[in-house]
């Protein structure tokens, strides 16, 4: 694990998202669904932020923030922490990617490294990022049943409240089939990914389970829903 002082060269909206770019190499530290702890200098408690957008190279928070920070101020970043999004390596690959939450920002960085293989993608979601790509198909709620025979990866996002309604969504578009489905599930996450506050709790078929260590990315069939 890293841990590097940086600053924030660039604050943006997407939506109403806010977006944080950090003075970094340019490849993204983390991988899609993984994220990084951003401490600002002088706050008390850290944000975990995740990478966002098709590089990956800007970082959003799980839920819209009202956020005081400037361009300039210094932070300490700690990454990569937790489990993200595995996509097998298939050419070509068909991507399905449904979200459930306020932010599919997070899931595009998936969707790069697809369209990058020559791969295919679909969205959807109720709501949708400004400045989808035009490769992206975006989809409507009927469709989703035929995007899901369609992918051979399907991904997603939810807030854990949300965990049984965003699984009756996908499960009920389903005929029969079972895929690999992997699912981003939001949770407070305060303890800068050490497992020790136990706020993440997760329940699993294996019990319960830190979403900052053990996730936040969890195959939908592990869990308990
Ligand atoms: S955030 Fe504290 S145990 Fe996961």
């Amino acid at each position: 694990m890293k841990s590097i002082q940086t600053s924030l060269s660039r604050v943006f909206h997407n939506g109403n998202i806010v977006c944080f770019e950090f003075d970094l190499e340019a490849t993204s530290p983390v991988n899609s669904g993984q994220y990084v702890m951003a401490h600002r200098v002088g706050d008390f408690l850290p944000t975990p932020l995740f990478p966002s957008g098709m590089t990956g190279l800007y970082f959003t928070s799980a839920t819209p923030i009202d956020s005081p920070w400037q361009p300039g101020d210094l932070f300490r970043l700690r990454y990569p922490l937790g489990k993200g999004f595995t996509i097998q390596k298939k050419t070509p690959s068909r991507l399905l990617m449904v979200s459930g939450t306020e932010n599919p920002l997070r899931l595009l960085p998936a969707a790069g490294m697809v369209l990058a293989d020559q791969g295919a993608v679909a969205f959807f979601g109720y709501h949708q990022p400004d400045d989808l790509p035009v490769e992206i198909e975006v989809l409507t709620r009927d469709q989703l049943s035929e995007a899901l025979t369609w992918a051979d990866c399907v991904i997603g996002d939810t807030s854990y409240e949300n965990l049984a309604v965003w699984n009756g969504l996908v499960r009920d578009s389903m005929s029969g089939s079972t895929y690999d489905i992997q699912v981003l599930v939001d949770t407070p996450m305060v303890c800068m990914g050490m497992a020790e506050c136990g706020v993440c709790a997760v329940k699993t078929r294996h019990g319960w389970k830190h979403a900052c260590v053990d996730g936040p990315v969890f195959p939908l069939a592990e869990l308990d829903v």
